[in-house]
């Protein structure tokens, strides 16, 4: 028997017990004739002492042991002098009686500490050491726990899990898909599923009802903090429901998830906002409600008066920060700094300070009088105080780019709480997104997303204008999932891939399985997705998704651990029917 007891587990109330823990040696402290080993496993860490009076021999033991040893450790619970009250077991220690070393360790490359002197890059080539750590550790009991959770409150509720394969038809909407070669069947290929969307609206025609998968999904698209190119959704769909059934069961799910794992109630119905009004008021499709400082236009106020940055541009808005007028013309010239970085892209940046005595200063001083300028302060319902944040160009950019320094002041000013959480819906998205480089329409959710049904006669007609049955759930400024009710008449779809420019050939090669299911009886459907890894590291606190994931790859894509992607032999090359050739500058 390795253990009888974990090292998570000792109270004072064991104290007398003869015990038997094993584990790894966190660290040895010598202190004249005693030694103190910390011993760690998943549940704790437990004080094991050393006596050299009472055994030298097993006192030079402890003393050899090296950090990250496996050990195995027997001895008395007893109490200690010297209690530590910021650990479970710190009120007891063993005096020790045994140790038998199970196996050894090299010194590790960094230190086994939520304080850890290894860098990012050393902790991933040894993501299993990394592991070892409590604060990630912890991550994973969260995401394990979340899961467990989702399993709970979706079978409370008659949803099935079903699994999807993983090898998969490719499809050109969307991202860049991974692609796997078929040895069986030279020069075609297999996808891996960007989501289980198509199989997940079979199974609706198949009359299963309620379907939900914790499913693992893979995108070949550029990575960032909340992106990886594999990660897991909850994926759901369901049968004979609207959209307001749809968003009633997965607020039900978040809420559930926040409070049991949580322990936070949201009694009130999550806020909705309408696409148009997200991106007026926030610039954004994913707002972060956790504070105000919503956009406000002052484009009618601006023109007219000899600037030609205002006159020309098609929208002027600002934001309002509060208390800020204070800023020295460093922290402005950070500003103007900040939007001009190559992501944001500004031109610029006007700012106009409210001085505490209601005088006005400005950049724009020479172009508009002291009285105008008051016009701007009231319309943006500034005080005495604060600092008026204006930026001019195309709507969309410029919106974007407002978006992108409200974020930076929330940072500045603390308002983005990690331990405050503000959902919301957003709803009534486009159906199309104009693509000005290709020039057409391409699907802002997927292609089977219904139009709103009051809208479809302006599909001809006013196609850029047609509202989706489309919603996303945002979590602080995070998109956290999103789904649609789907369209399930075979008409209805003939013409939504028309508009997406497919010829009714090209939209049968692709999609023909699912045309043809919807032949037999398709039931009104739809569903949605949520990012797990998203959900997990929102409530974890955590600014990327790879800290929720136990084996992450790097922004470019690598595991740099086992080393993937890597090149494969000339004969598996061979066999697969494939030649690479290397771009040019490799
Ligand atoms: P969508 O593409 O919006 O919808 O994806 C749903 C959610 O998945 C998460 N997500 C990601 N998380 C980590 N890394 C990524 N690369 C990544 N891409 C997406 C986001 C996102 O909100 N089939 C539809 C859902 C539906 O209509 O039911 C879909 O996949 O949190």
């Amino acid at each position: 028997m390795y253990r009888d007891k974990t090292c998570g587990e000792l109270r004072l109330s064991d104290a007398g017990k003869h015990v038997t823990l094993s584990g790894w040696v966190q660290r040895t402290r010598k202190l004249g004739g005693m030694t103190f080993v910390a011993l760690r496993d998943r549940y704790g860490i437990t004080q094991v002492v050393f006596n050299q009076e009472k055994d030298g021999a097993l006192f030079d033991a402890a003393n050899a042991l090296g950090r990250e040893y496996v050990v195995q450790m027997t001895g008395i619970v007893a109490e200690r002098e010297s209690k530590n009250s910021n650990m479970p077991t710190g009120e007891i220690e063993i005096i020790a009686d045994g140790i038998k070393v199970l196996n050894k360790s090299e010194v590790p490359p960094f230190t086994i500490e939520d304080d850890t002197d290894g860098g990012d890059d050393l902790r991933m080539k040894f993501r299993y050491l990394d592991l070892r750590r409590n604060c990630v550790k912890k991550n994973l009991e969260l995401r394990h726990r979340m899961a467990f959770e989702i399993r709970r409150y979706l079978d409370s509720k008659g949803f099935l899990e079903i699994e999807t394969p993983i090898l998969v038809k490719s499809t050109p909407e969307g991202a860049r898909d991974f692609v796997v070669p078929s040895r069986m069947n030279p020069g075609e290929f297999y996808a891996l599923p960007q989501s289980p969307q198509l199989f997940k609206q079979l199974l609706m025609v198949s009359g299963y009802d309620r379907y939900f998968q914790i499913a693992k999904c893979f995108r070949d698209e550029d990575l960032r903090a909340d992106r990886q190119p594999e990660f897991t959704q909850i994926d759901c769909e369901m049968s004979f429901v609207e959209q307001e059934d749809v968003i009633e069961m997965f607020e039900g799910l978040v809420k559930h998830i926040f409070k049991y794992v949580k322990n936070i109630d949201f009694t009130e119905p999550f806020q909705r906002m309408t696409w148009n009004d997200a991106m007026r008021l926030y610039g954004s499709d994913k707002p972060d409600l956790r504070f105000g400082m919503q956009f406000v236009e002052l484009t009618d106020l601006v023109k007219g008066k000899g600037f030609s940055v205002m006159d020309n541009a098609e929208l002027t808005v600002g934001i309002c920060a509060p208390g800020c007028a204070d800023y020295t013309r460093k922290q402005l010239d950070q500003l103007t700094d900040f939007v001009k970085r190559p992501q944001t892209g500004a031109k610029g940046l006007v700012w106009v300070k409210i001085e505490p005595d209601g005088s006005i200063k400005s950049t724009v001083g020479k172009f508009f009088s002291e009285d105008e300028l008051k016009d701007w302060a009231k319309r943006m319902n500034a005080n005495p105080g604060d600092l008026l944040l204006i930026m001019s160009g195309d709507k969309m950019k410029v919106r974007k780019q407002l978006c992108d320094l409200r974020l930076e002041m929330g940072e500045r000013l603390g308002l983005r709480d990690k331990n405050v959480f503000a959902p919301l819906w957003v709803i009534d998205f486009p159906l199309f997104e104009w693509d000005e480089e290709t020039q057409r329409y391409y699907a802002m959710h997927h292609p089977f997303t219904s139009p709103n049904p009051e809208d479809i006669p302006l599909l001809d007609s006013d196609t850029g204008n047609v509202r989706a049955t489309a919603y996303d759930i945002v979590v602080n400024g995070t998109e956290l999932g999103g789904g649609s009710i789907r369209i399930h008449d075979s008409k209805l779809q003939d013409k939504m891939f028309e508009l997406l420019g497919f010829t009714p050939e090209r939209a049968h090669e692709q999609f023909g399985f699912l045309m043809n299911a919807f032949k037999y009886g398709a039931p009104p459907h739809g569903g949605l997705a949520l990012g797990f890894d998203r959900f997990v590291s929102i409530l974890a606190g955590l600014d990327t998704i790879r800290d929720v994931i136990a084996f992450p790859k790097n922004n470019s894509g690598r595991d740099v651990m086992n080393e993937s992607p890597s090149p494969i032999d000339d004969s598996q090359l061979e066999e697969l029917n494939l030649t690479v050739t290397l771009p040019k500058e490799k």
